[in-house]
């Protein structure tokens, strides 16, 4: 198979990730007999210092032909970085905003699950953790408060901003199909996640979810408030399966859920548009604190990798090759510094990739 992907290396440690990814690929290439070719694309910061601008159109071209989009991290520290001086539209994240759209990526598949090797750097209690957890967040990715009408004005000399929440019944339904379907594949369990109880946009969320599942005999569901959803990530982990949720929701569950795992720089993400199309890239951010050292952990990428060979190209075998390899390399003692513990072998992000490959090979 020949497979060409555009590659946002980003900001941050986003290059030195994404070069380890691209490694793995190769590899992957070598002894499955493929060809992978990139073309590299600029977004975010390192697009805003060359081109004025966080996505220039020609960027966005290359994405649009290319058969699935690799992408490091963008952004820089929001409160350091001359980037964050400039207007709202012209800063690194509009850029991966404005791809998102764009390209149709509106569902968003974010994994977090606990590493049996990693059990350690999780924050929770063990009575809670008991024998893991494993979820899946389907985050609605184009559509609510992120893409809505706003603005800023002056009234009666009081500054008021404005932002809007609109969801149309279409842009709910293909995004609970899709979880609705991915939870086929898993526990059969959908917990769908809202604000029904004040809002107008969450309680047509509510009825289109109810309409979509009587189409999922299989699988059940419920309905839980965002703010109670917050509260059960850190009190309950296990009875999540598959969360489905609007944007901004999903935005913060999926930090929080993330971060429960206590590996953050473990977990990849995947964004599809109808069809193969996909964004692959890892949940975490650009890390600018740790930028150009060599410690990174690479494997959230690397995982977004295996995700992009099974969704993007049903190539199951390489994905699990991948993933395989990571396991291993894990139980073999290896830890970049983020998940380092006693008696461990710590090694630089270039060394975690190469030990992944040698897996691989
Ligand atoms: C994420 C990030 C982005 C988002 C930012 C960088 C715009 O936080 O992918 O979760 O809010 O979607
Ligand atoms: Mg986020």
């Amino acid at each position: 198979m020949n497979c060409n992907l555009a590659v946002i290396k980003g900001d941050g440690i986003g290059p030195e990730i994404v070069t380890e990814a691209m490694n793995v690929l190769d590899a992957v290439g070598e002894k499955f007999g493929h060809t992978f070719s990139y073309e590299q694309i600029l977004m975010g910061g390192a697009s805003i210092d060359v081109h004025g601008k966080p996505l220039t159109e020609e960027a966005l071209e290359i994405a649009r032909n290319s058969d699935a989009v690799l992408m490091g991290s963008i952004g820089g520290n929001t409160s350091t970085s001359p980037w964050y001086q400039l207007p709202a539209n012209l800063r690194p994240e509009a850029g991966l905003l404005a791809l998102r759209k764009s390209l149709g990526l509106f569902a968003n598949i974010r994994p977090a699950y606990l590493y049996e090797e990693l059990k350690k750097a999780c924050p929770l209690r063990d009575e809670i953790i008991g024998d893991g957890f494993d979820m899946v967040i389907m985050r609605e990715l184009t559509g609510g408060l992120y893409f809505g009408e706003r603005h800023t004005e002056e009234v009666d000399g009081i500054k008021v901003a404005t932002d809007t929440l609109t969801y149309s019944e279409d842009e709910i339904r293909r995004i609970a199909i899709k979880a609705f379907d991915i939870a086929r594949k898993r526990k059969k369990h959908v917990i769908s996640v809202d604000k029904a109880n004040v809002l107008d946009s969450s309680r047509l969320w509510r009825s289109v979810v109810e309409e979509v599942a009587k189409g999922y005999e299989d699988v059940t569901y419920e309905h839980m408030l965002v703010d109670n959803c917050a509260m059960q990530l850190v009190n309950n982990p296990k009875q999540f399966d598959v969360i489905l949720t609007e944007n901004m929701f999903g935005d913060i569950l999926s930090d929080e859920a993330s971060m429960i795992t206590g590996s953050i720089g473990m977990l990849s993400s995947a964004s599809l548009a109808e069809g193969k199309f996909g964004l692959y890239e890892p949940s975490h951010g650009s890390a600018p604190d740790i930028a150009g050292q060599d410690i990174a952990n690479p494997i959230a990428t690397i995982l977004s990798v295996a995700m992009m060979l099974r969704y993007s190209f049903d190539l199951d075998e390489e994905a699990n090759a991948v993933e395989q390899a990571v396991k291993e390399v894990l139980a073999d003692g290896y830890r970049t510094v983020d998940i380092m513990s006693d008696g461990m072998k710590q090694v630089g992000c270039k060394e975690m990739g190469q030990l992944i490959i040698e897996k691989i090979k």
